[in-house]
């Protein structure tokens, strides 16, 4: 028995990692020079208040991560240059630390005791949040006072008391929008640049105008990969550091077969090492929530079957929808046994778990792409890169040698990965951005100075949506809805829908529709349980569609909510409906901001929903399908492309015509959260759009007209 899993085992190839090395661990280096008076002051200098125990305990662990070694000479740079570029293994200190450092520094030179701020980006909620949270702990703060977060309709940061600011680079790029040279911050860290989002890149080139009209501004560029040579020719004359790595070799084991099903490839090698590896916590990579939820069970079950011999584990999702207290039980070591954790990419570069031995390494992520011929944008299940395999293999080797399991061929990983992630600026529908960047004064997007600039066809094509809405005029300037559409931090379309719902009076209910689409899937749908879950469902379907339904689900929660169960009895996940609660509050705060009233159709009128849906229709006109006659397929209006309608629907039956919420792109084209409309209403409502839209100032567009652009 025992050899044949051996056997098994025995199907890697192993290499040694090339990249693999070995420095000496880091000792208390930097921790007790002079400018550290603030931590080793009894009075903690943030609260006035003496520091607890365990902020001491916390500090000997801080002093050992290799950036405390270089931080006097971190200090003299941020001194001597205005933008600094700091490259450093992940793991090594970089989030937590530095802006920690970054702060004592600027407030200790403060003459007047004026206290300054400072940001630190992150490209994700989850690492925002978690990484907050450790850090006012680290400084021996409550979360939200001195240390705070703010991602997208969540603010946990405090106006008068906040001094270190963790938000996502897309809410940095918001509060440029209202104060463009970001005069509340002294220092600005963009964390993760490697990543390259959309939001990071966008920062690069707002920030790099932004220095040029303030000198006092500095920026810290913070990046896991070596990619800085690129930062630095950009940010010409930046100066540039690296943090030495503190990473033990990671053996690298390739399958000799291609897998042909990686979700059971992955359990049986977690089963693998657990069975045959020395003591050591797992780390694998996965794609997304259900898929992890499902490995997790899936690993309980087969280590269940091994019997008590085995050693216990403790299995443990990640991902970025989990609650904040789930998510920190991953930072906590296991008392005895085996620490499993199923991550999607947030364990790749954001969160460092410490104690992984072993990575398993399906090769695979979610990754957003976009064609821009159909507009349209979806996540798919994609290979990594070169460097992110290198990412993921780096976590095994933390704490002491590791190894990572790549479950693909060796001549896959050199033949087939890109070297690099594509920046998501190049695979991204732009029309978001466009707007941010015309609401921030950049009209010349030709011009404006991108480290790797979109194709033109996208760009032309985010113009193109954005005039079709009226968010621009004639001449490409931004009009006074366009104006009020960027202060929405929603999809354009969305915010015209909610913008023009009160014109239909139904502003109640699509601001609740809005706000259910705002946030994770409402409806559980247990593997155990499917059947219930898709009667429970099926309760709140409603015959027009999609969007009415989700409308239904937050009624009834409304209706229910000092009721404990009623969630858990209607397979409803609680969590995403207390969301949406919260984005309908803030969302509704923004309208009242621009005097749009919130208003409701008598319900017992005919036109209750017929009103709704011909709101929807205002901002998604461009996203409707029609029922093909003859082939008994839908095809999308704006491109002709056959689609077909997602098994999710709750429509029970093919209306002519309808208006849908996303375009899925899987084995099949897929449109989700579909709602039937009428044919007619197209034309009617272009020509109310176009008389409310002149109010508004911009020319709008029929349908004709956009019909012969596209
Ligand atoms: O940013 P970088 O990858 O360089 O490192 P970091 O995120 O600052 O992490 C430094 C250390 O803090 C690691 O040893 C983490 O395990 C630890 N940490 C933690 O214990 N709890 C958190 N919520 C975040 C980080
Ligand atoms: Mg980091």
């Amino acid at each position: 028995m025992n050899m044949e899993r051996k056997r098994k085992v025995c199907m890697f190839k192993m290499v040694v990692s090339s990249s693999a090395k070995m420095s000496k661990s880091g000792g208390s280096g930097g921790a007790t020079t002079k400018d550290n008076a603030v931590v080793s002051s009894v009075i903690n200098p943030w609260t006035g208040m003496p520091y607890s125990q365990s902020y001491y305990e916390i500090l000997e662990k801080r002093k050992t991560l290799p950036v405390w070694q270089q931080k006097d000479e971190f200090l003299k740079a941020l001194k001597a240059n205005q933008c600094i570029i700091l490259v450093g293994e992940t793991g090594s200190g970089k989030t937590t630390q530095i802006p920690q450092f970054v702060l004592e520094s600027v407030n200790a030179e403060t003459p007047d005791g004026k206290r300054m701020m400072i940001a630190c980006t992150q490209p994700r909620r989850v690492a925002a949040m978690s990484v907050s949270r450790r850090v006012a702990e680290e400084m021996d703060v409550k979360i939200g006072e001195e240390v705070g977060y703010t991602i997208r309709f969540e603010d946990c940061s405090s106006t008068s008391k906040t001094l270190l600011k963790y938000l996502t680079d897309g809410m940095l790029l918001r509060e440029a929008m209202a104060d463009p040279l970001l005069e509340r911050y002294k220092v600005i860290i963009l964390d993760e640049a490697h990543e390259r989002t959309l939001a990071t890149d966008v920062l690069f080139g707002l920030l790099k105008k932004v220095l040029r009209n303030r000198p006092d501004l500095k920026l810290v560029v913070m990046s896991a990969t070596l990619e800085a040579e690129k930062f630095q020719g950009y940010f010409s004359g930046a100066y540039c550091m690296k943090v030495p790595g503190r990473l033990h070799p990671v053996e690298i084991l390739y399958s000799e077969e291609p897998e042909k099903n990686y979700v059971e490839a992955t359990i049986r090698t977690v089963v693998q090492i657990h069975m045959f590896e020395g003591p050591g916590d797992v780390l694998v990579f996965l794609t997304g929530e259900e898929e992890i939820e499902d490995v997790c069970r899936k690993i309980d079950k087969e280590i269940a079957k091994l019997g008590d011999q085995s050693g216990p584990v403790k299995v443990l999702p990640l991902y970025s929808t989990l609650p904040p207290a789930v998510q920190q039980k991953i930072f906590e070591p296991v008392s005895s046994g085996r620490k499993i954790v199923v991550s999607t990419n947030i364990a790749e570069t954001s969160l460092t778990i410490d104690g992984i031995v072993y990575v398993i390494d399906p090769g695979f992520s979610k990754q957003k792409v976009y064609s821009p011929r159909g507009c349209v944008e979806s996540l798919l299940v994609s290979p990594i890169s070169k460097a992110s395999a290198c990412q993921r293999a780096g976590r095994a080797g933390r704490t002491r040698p590791g190894k990572c399991f790549r479950l693909y061929t060796e001549k896959s990983f050199h033949n087939h990965l890109e070297a690099q992630t594509c920046p998501e600026i190049l695979r991204s529908n732009l029309a978001n951005t466009v707007l941010t960047l015309k609401k921030l004064g950049i009209d010349d997007l030709v011009h404006f100075d991108l480290m790797d600039p979109p194709a033109p066809e996208t760009v032309m094509r985010a113009l193109e949506v954005l005039y079709s809405l009226g968010a621009l005029d004639d001449e490409g300037n931004l009009t006074k809805l366009g104006e009020i559409m960027s202060e929405f931090p929603l999809d354009p379309q969305m915010s015209k829908m909610l913008i023009f719902s009160p014109g239909f009076h139904c502003s109640n209910e699509i601001l609740s529709i809005c706000s259910m689409l705002s946030v994770p899937n409402c409806f559980l749908r247990p593997r155990e349980a499917r059947k219930a879950a898709d009667e429970a469902k099926a309760k709140f379907g409603h015959m027009d569609g999609d969007h009415i339904t989700l409308l239904n689900v937050y009624h009834t929660y409304k209706k229910n909510d000092e009721d404990p169960v009623w969630c858990c009895q209607n397979f409803v996940n609680e969590k995403a409906l207390k969301a949406a609660d919260n984005v309908r509050q803030q969302l509704a705060q923004i309208m009242a901001r621009f005097n749009l009233k919130l208003c409701s159709t008598d319900f017992k009128s005919g036109d209750y929903y017929i009103n709704i849906r011909k709101a929807l229709l205002a901002g998604y006109f461009m996203q409707v399908a029609h029922l093909e006659s003859n082939t008994g397929h839908y095809s999308t209006v704006k491109d002709n492309q056959v689609v077909h309608l997602h098994p999710s629907s709750c429509l029970d039956h093919k209306p002519e015509w309808i208006v849908y919420h996303e375009y899925v792109l899987t084995s099949r084209n897929f449109i989700r959260t579909v709602t039937n409309i009428c044919g007619d209403w197209l034309a009617e409502i272009m020509i109310a759009l176009e008389k409310s839209g002149k109010k508004l100032g911009y020319g709008g567009l029929t349908l004709k007209d956009r019909k012969q652009t596209t």
